[in-house]
Formats: C-alpha cells, structure tokens, sequence
C-alpha cells in the first residue's frame, strides 16, 4: 500500500522574516527573486530532513574511520513554469548534484483551470526524489496536473513545495495525491474570487519575473 503524506508549515523564525519581506507589495523584483531564492534555500534543508544515508569510510588524517554519506538518490527538481524557476537556484544552493525538469502550466484567469504546455525530465524517474517547486498553491490545480505529469513519466517519490498555500489548494492536491508530502512556508486564509490567496504576495510569477 503507497504510504500517507504530510502536511507540513516550515515556520522557522528565518523563513517567516523573509516571507513578511516578499508580501510587501513594495518589494521590488530584484529583492523579490533574492529573497525567493533565500526561503527556498532554507525549505530544501528541512524537506530534505529524510534523505537516506550510508555508511562510508573516510581517512582522516588521524585514522580511517566509518562515517556517513548520502546514499545513492539523486534529486531532481522540478520547478512548474514559470514562478517555480525563483525557487530554483536556492535550492541548487543546498543540493548542487540536483538534475532540474520543467513542466510548463498556465491557469487561465477566468477558468482558473491549468494548462499543460511543456514536460522535460530527467531518466528514470522512478528512482529518483522529486521536488515540485512553485511558490503558490493556489486552487491546486497545476500542482495536481504536474504531479499527473510526473508519475505518468514513472515518478514515485515527490514532495511539493511552495511559499504559501490557500487552505483550498492543500485539500484538493492532498485528496488528489494522497501519497505525497506537501510543505508549505505559510497557511494562508483563503482565495478570492479571482482565485489570488489572501492575504498572499499577488502574482508570484509576475513579481519574480517583472511582468504585469
Ligand atoms: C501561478 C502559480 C502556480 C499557479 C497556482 O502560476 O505560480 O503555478 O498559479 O494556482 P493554482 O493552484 O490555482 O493552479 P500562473 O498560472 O499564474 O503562471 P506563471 O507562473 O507563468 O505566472
Ligand atoms: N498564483 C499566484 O501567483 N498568486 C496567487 O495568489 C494565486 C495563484
């Protein structure tokens, strides 16, 4: 039987600071990527709490001795186009050896319904640790569909991480893949009527990326 996920907020004091900084709507796009990037940095530590280790021996320049090592998985991570490309390079930061796919989704604005338009991953997926990164989870729509994508492709382990979360978004991904642990660095209230969180940070991709 596939296990049961998490749900998981990341509020350490550092990650709460930073995402006060990007609410503000006078934060501009320069600081706005930097400090993405920073939360996002911070998150991969705690996601990555799990990762298996083995024993491996290591000459000191005392003694040789038996220590630890990261054991075989290589992560990929997979930002959802294109406001899961800010969490990127933090998270590169942490774990450099990390391969990156690209899916492509878009919500349309009245619909509110995501659109596929671009899937490129890595090989054998199945044996690999997958972080689906988006800063927003919003209705859960492209979350869900992405993770569709995935395991289409033979992925088995996947979290997802975003900056904030509508208590909508996290039911709906949770009902839909119930196997997957999702963590999030704020549960906020609730969408509106045009399917923005609130209070939130507005349109993450459009701030990231200095668009309207
Ligand atoms: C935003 C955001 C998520 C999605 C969340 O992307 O980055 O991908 O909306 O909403 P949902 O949970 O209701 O699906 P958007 O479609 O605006 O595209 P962008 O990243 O290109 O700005
Ligand atoms: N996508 C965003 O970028 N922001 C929201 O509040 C909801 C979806």
């Amino acid at each position: 039987m596939a296990k049961l996920g998490k749900f998981e907020v990341l509020n350490h004091p550092l990650i709460q600071h930073k995402l006060t900084i990007i609410r503000n709507e006078n934060c501009g796009t320069r600081e706005f990527r930097q400090v993405v990037n920073e939360i996002a940095e911070l998150m991969a530590y705690e996601v990555s709490r799990d990762m298996p280790l083995e024993d491996c021996e290591v000459k000191t320049p005392i003694i040789k001795t038996i220590q630890k090592q990261l054991a075989g998985k290589k992560v990929v991570i997979v930002p959802i186009l294109r406001a899961g490309l800010g969490m990127v390079d933090g998270i590169l930061e942490l774990i450099p050896a990390a391969k990156v796919g690209h899916v492509g989704m878009y919500r349309d604005e009245k619909t509110l319904k995501p659109t596929e338009y671009f899937v490129k991953m890595p090989d054998n997926l199945a044996s690999r640790d997958i972080f689906v990164v988006d800063p927003m989870l919003a209705t859960g729509g492209s979350a869900i569909m992405a993770v569709d994508a995935l395991k289409k492709r033979g992925a088995v382990n996947i979290k997802f991480v975003c900056l904030v979360a509508a208590p909508e978004g996290v039911k709906a991904l949770r009902d839909a893949h119930p196997d997957i642990d999702v963590f999030a660095a704020a549960l906020d209230d609730h969408l509106d009527e045009n399917g923005y969180i609130v209070p939130g940070l507005g349109d993450a991709g459009d701030r990231l990326f200095g668009t309207k």
